[in-house]
């Protein structure tokens, strides 16, 4: 039930978002979203809470770990996000997820070398030496005192 002031209790919190009160709870731990407690020691959030969890929801989906969802979080003012505020952050993690789906590819086409091969060789293999960091050490025998680092 919703109280006079407009609060909600964790249970309205969860049925509202679809998330589980454990979930909610966890999201507290981890600072992402806050509550306080009623005359009756009772934990109360504030309606803007809900466009945070489905902005901390879609970011997750997107892979973005918690600690980056509530650092851009923490940047916002403490009221409900806005649509302009959404737009920002979305467009900032769209950009994380491209540069990731790229780093993605380049590791998926570099594996196709090793696909039947089964060297692991620190000289050959592209994914043992991937930026080839070895040849700034110019030729010699480094192979095996960097491998013995
Ligand atoms: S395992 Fe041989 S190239 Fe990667």
């Amino acid at each position: 039930m919703v109280e006079s002031t407009g609060a909600l209790s964790v249970g309205e919190v969860a049925k509202r978002s679809g998330v589980a009160v454990s979930t909610l709870h966890f999201y507290e731990t981890k600072g992402l979203i806050s509550s306080w407690r009623n005359q009756g020691n009772q934990r109360r959030y504030d309606r803007k809470v809900l466009r945070r969890i489905a902005v901390i929801r879609i970011a997750q989906s997107a892979g973005i770990p918690l600690n980056e969802i509530k650092s851009h979080l923490d940047t916002l003012p403490n009221t409900p996000i806005s649509v302009k505020e959404w737009r920002e952050l979305s467009s900032e993690w769209h950009a994380i997820l491209t540069e990731r789906i790229e780093a993605l590819i380049t590791l998926r086409d570099r594996m196709e070398g090793c696909i039947g091969c089964g060297c692991l060789s620190l000289t050959d293999c592209p994914l043992r030496n991937p930026d080839d960091v070895l040849a700034k050490d110019g030729a010699g025998p480094h192979l095996l005192s960097s491998e013995q680092k």
